[in-house]
């Protein structure tokens, strides 16, 4: 979900419409707003996009110069106009907007309820509202702190009451929350670019921290003592336009366009020109403790777990250390086999998954240390693990993630080169030679993106197939993986990957005349077993589209199409192969005229378990 909040001399409600559009692909089932205006503390709320809300506030607007407002994606309740937010007490002089969850929200609700407080939604939001109610003694910011007190989960808060319209009260608790300054105004947000527009300055708030906002000022404090808290302001040095659409006609297209130059810039920086070799010099352990590991656990979410399928086999290949790679939601639930000499690499393109954090802080707890692979600097994740790679890929906008991908693969590959290097698996002209080959990819990514033509037409032509399915083995199978979840993301097609040698053991069943597959062949050592799986899958009657390296004359007698990928290592490949596949979703997702950046039921950040 998204948070912005504003106290200022400006017309409050033009600036957190504003900063809700920068953050609706955080959650868009519903949206709503709450402005004190001279009638008292009033709300605006409705279900579906925020053009609807818009639409409501064109007809009757709510003028004020302080509110809060906030986008929802469901969790306590399904969307609608009651459990949108923000969340208000029976007699409507307290406003609560929240993202998380409140776990102990049932027996609070319960007292309340006994009490003669009456319910009007779903949500665990608006038992807030009613225990501020409850609780106030003339003062918000010592009612918001017992109000703290009583509630268990993650979460952030904004909070306004009729009776202090001057003040804007923030809390954080484990979930996001920025307080931007400005000049005789003030704002929270729940991510950067809800703020960029009117300033660069900022506190990131940290867990169990307050700030009571007015308009000439922000104060912060430990929610739990009431103590203040000094903090230097942090400078965004982010610049709005790249986190708007440039001339592409989504997020999800630009950000597959963007991809050379994320690659080029995540890459660059750990680059010794001289001597051909990575440097990692953000990495706070010393070189002897990271040649000490012999073991890795590689653990994250969706498409930054696919990321990491990549990563187990290149580490794998140069250093000989085994890794296991982990869905987060899982593996934080077990009882994992650490030693010593145990790494955890935690992956998250927005560092708030709420998944991933807490199997990172289970680790944490159990000794072993973290290194994070994020895109966000300031995000939960980048500030609580022991050490952190950024990739520098710039905003992700689109739900579906494609630069990101890209990026955390190339980490990835730097990680497991320099773990290589500092372990003495692989040899100083090896190195040298993945390094140039590494170098050389973003141009190859260009190459691809300037040839789509083949691959729109492929997507239009199985725009209305009820099912696909993506065969591949080793690297090929993992890139599969990823191809055929964004698929399923933005063109809602029904679609499987498959380790093309498992086919015959059931999936085959399924394959029938005019079924579509895309196979993937780039990987040399595998290629012959994998022609055998695609002419068993053409033998059943499928159109397969085929994907080989450059020069293959092959591969084009067994399938019914092929898409060319440029020439580099093998252990490389998946960069390449993934750009298409990314493709094929967009364009299937265009031509079924659907929304490419906000697919139904997803968030861009799963804030919640
Ligand atoms: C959501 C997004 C996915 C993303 C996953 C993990 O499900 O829709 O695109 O891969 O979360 O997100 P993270 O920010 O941790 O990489």
């Amino acid at each position: 979900c998204g948070i912005v909040g504003y106290i200022g001399n400006r017309q409050a409600q033009e600036i957190i419409i504003g900063g809700l559009r920068k953050l609706e692909y955080r959650g868009y089932d519903s949206a709503g707003i709450a402005v004190q205006t001279a009638q008292g503390l009033l709300v605006d709320k409705a279900k579906g996009r925020l053009a609807v809300l818009e639409g409501k506030l064109a007809v009757q607007p709510l003028a004020g110069n302080a509110g809060i407002g906030h986008t929802r994606w469901a969790t306590h309740g399904k969307p609608s106009d009651e459990n949108a937010h923000p969340h208000t007490d029976s007699a409507k002089k307290f406003a609560v907007v929240h993202n998380g969850i409140i776990e102990n929200f049932l027996p609070i609700k319960e007292e309340l309820m006994a009490k003669g407080y009456e319910f009007t939604s779903e949500t665990d939001t608006e038992v807030i509202a009613h225990l501020l109610a409850d609780l106030y003694d003339g003062d918000i910011v010592s009612t918001v702190r017992k109000a703290v007190k009583r509630m268990r989960g993650a979460y952030a808060l904004g909070i306004m009451t009729e009776h202090e319209p001057d003040k804007l009260v923030a809390v954080r608790l484990a979930s996001p929350l920025i307080v931007g300054v400005g000049e005789g105004e003030n704002f929270i947000g729940s991510d950067i670019p809800a703020l960029l527009e009117h300033t660069r300055d900022v506190y990131i708030l940290n867990e169990g921290e307050m700030a009571v906002l007015t308009r000439d000022g922000v104060e912060l404090m430990d929610a739990e003592t009431g103590e203040r808290i000094e903090r230097e302001l942090f400078h965004v040095e982010w610049d709005l336009v790249q986190a708007e659409k440039g001339g592409y006609d989504s997020f999800m297209q630009k950000e597959i366009y963007e991809q050379p130059q994320a690659v080029r810039d995540t890459v660059s920086a750990r680059i010794d020109e001289a001597n051909k070799r990575v440097v990692l010099p953000e990495l706070n352990m010393s070189d002897e403790e990271l040649a000490a590991y012999d073991r890795i656990y590689i653990v994250a979410c969706g498409t930054s777990m696919h990321a990491g399928l990549v990563g187990k086999e290149v580490i794998e290949k140069w250093t000989r250390v085994p890794v296991e790679v982990a869905v987060a939601s899982e593996f934080r639930y077990r009882d994992p086999i650490y030693t010593d000499k145990t790494l955890m690499i935690v992956i998250s393109q927005s560092g708030e998954t709420a998944d991933t954090l807490a199997a990172l802080r289970e680790a944490k707890k159990s000794g072993v240390k973290v290194l994070a692979i994020t895109n966000v600097v300031g995000s939960s994740v980048a500030r609580e693990a022991d050490d952190v790679i950024f990739t520098w890929a710039g905003p992700e906008v689109a739900v579906a993630s494609t630069k990101a991908y890209t990026s955390q693969v190339v980490a990835l590959y730097l990680f497991a080169l320099y773990f290589a290097q500092v372990k003495g698996t692989l040899a100083a002209a090896e190195i040298a030679n993945v390094v140039e080959h590494l170098q050389q990819l973003p141009a190859k990514i260009s190459t691809i993106l300037e040839n789509d033509e083949q691959i729109r037409r492929f997507a239009e032509s199985i725009k209305d197939a009820t099912s696909l399915f993506f065969i591949g083995r080793g690297l090929d199978y993992a890139v599969s993986l990823e191809g055929s979840l964004k698929l399923k993301e933005i063109s809602y097609i029904h679609s499987e990957a498959y380790a093309a040698g498992e086919l015959k053991h059931g999936t085959l069943a399924l394959i029938e005349d005019n079924v579509p597959v895309v196979a993937l062949a780039t990987q040399p050592d595998i290629y012959e077993k994998m022609v055998s799986n695609i002419v068993e899958v053409k033998a059943r009657g499928a159109r397969v589209l085929g994907f080989a390296i450059e020069g293959d004359r092959e591969l084009a007698k067994t399938v019914d199409d092929v898409i060319h990928i440029p020439t580099t290592l093998p252990m490389l490949t998946p960069i390449l192969t993934v750009i298409p596949l990314q493709l094929l979703a967009y364009y299937a997702s265009v031509a079924r005229g659907l929304d490419v950046d906000k697919p139904r039921n997803l968030a861009k950040s799963v804030t919640v378990e």
